[in-house]
């Protein structure tokens, strides 16, 4: 009798695995949040500096502000700094222009701008980031 007791728990627990497994998935993907494009708002740089985030740029060349993704298009490292007026690689030095364009490889292209529009408070912009 209690060998059969055991076996039926063990059945039991054995059809339990799929459920278990299905409630980790639908948790994962929900912390992993929505996909598709979202807004990420930046606050405005100075005119001729930039705001870093981590997906984009908001740079101002000194015709106004601008967004570019900060997804260097060497090998897709962040592009995460200014030096000299200039945005910057940290991997392998590509350097680009605060309008995007490129100055100096291994990059071979500039940095792809992004869709965005002003904010009505006047201080930040906000940029739509693809998915
Ligand atoms: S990834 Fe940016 S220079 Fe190589």
């Amino acid at each position: 009798m209690q060998r059969r007791r055991l076996l039926r728990l063990g059945f039991d627990l054995l059809l339990l695995l799929p459920v278990a497994a299905a409630a980790a998935m639908v948790a994962r993907q929900r912390s992993l949040g929505p996909s598709g494009p979202r807004t990420l708002r930046i606050p405005l740089p100075a005119r001729g500096s930039a705001s870093f985030a981590e997906q984009a740029i908001a740079s101002d060349p000194g015709d106004g502000v601008q967004a570019l993704s900060s997804r260097c298009p060497h090998l897709g490292c962040r592009v995460d700094r200014l030096e000299g007026g200039e945005l910057v690689c940290p991997c392998h030095g590509s350097r680009f222009a605060l309008d995007g364009s490129l100055r100096r490889g291994p990059a071979r292209d500039g940095l792809q701008r992004l869709a965005a529009q002003a904010d009505p408070d006047g201080t930040s912009i906000s940029i739509r980031i693809d998915a």
